[in-house]
């Protein structure tokens, strides 16, 4: 299959490799005005299920369709943060969501960092974040 192709029977879908008809989904009219936030949890125990890849689609997908978004890295392995590309293991601290989790006068503001997709945003997560199940728990 050519990454390129416009063809519709070139596209492998679930769907097409069950050989079933592809639904068709349709695409939502553009927003006129932004409502209260809505807060989407992607969680999964089992590890390596697609949870960072579903966030990170959803997020620019909702991003493009003209909604203001804000991922937020909780996971201490900061996959999101590096598919968006930023190592946040090389942040410190105070640059993280753990500093937004654990300090209540933090300025949030200055911890959410742009992505490449406009409108789409994300708070860091690095190791510091697996002291917070401890500390929240005690
Ligand atoms: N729909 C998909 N089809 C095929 N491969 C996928 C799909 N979604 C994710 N993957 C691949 O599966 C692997 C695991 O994905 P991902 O890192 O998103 O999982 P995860 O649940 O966040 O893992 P972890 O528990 O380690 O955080 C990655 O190599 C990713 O590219
Ligand atoms: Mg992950």
């Amino acid at each position: 299959m050519n990454a390129k192709s416009t063809k519709q029977e070139d596209v492998a879908t679930t769907a097409t490799l069950l050989g079933k008809k592809a639904s068709s989904i349709p695409t939502p009219a553009p927003i006129t005005e932004h409502g209260n936030a809505k807060v989407v949890a992607i969680f999964n125990q089992k590890g390596g299920v697609g949870k960072t890849t579903t966030t990170i689609n959803l997020g620019a997908s909702l991003a493009e369709m003209g909604r203001r978004v804000l991922l937020v890295d909780f996971d201490p392995q900061g996959g999101l943060s590096l598919g968006l590309g930023v190592n946040a293991h090389s942040l410190p601290l105070e640059q993280t969501v753990y500093y937004a989790l654990m300090t209540p006068t933090a300025n949030v503001d200055s911890i959410v960092l742009k992505s490449a997709v406009p409108g789409l945003d994300f708070l860091p997560a690095n190791r510091d974040l697996g002291t917070a199940e401890t500390t929240l728990g005690a």
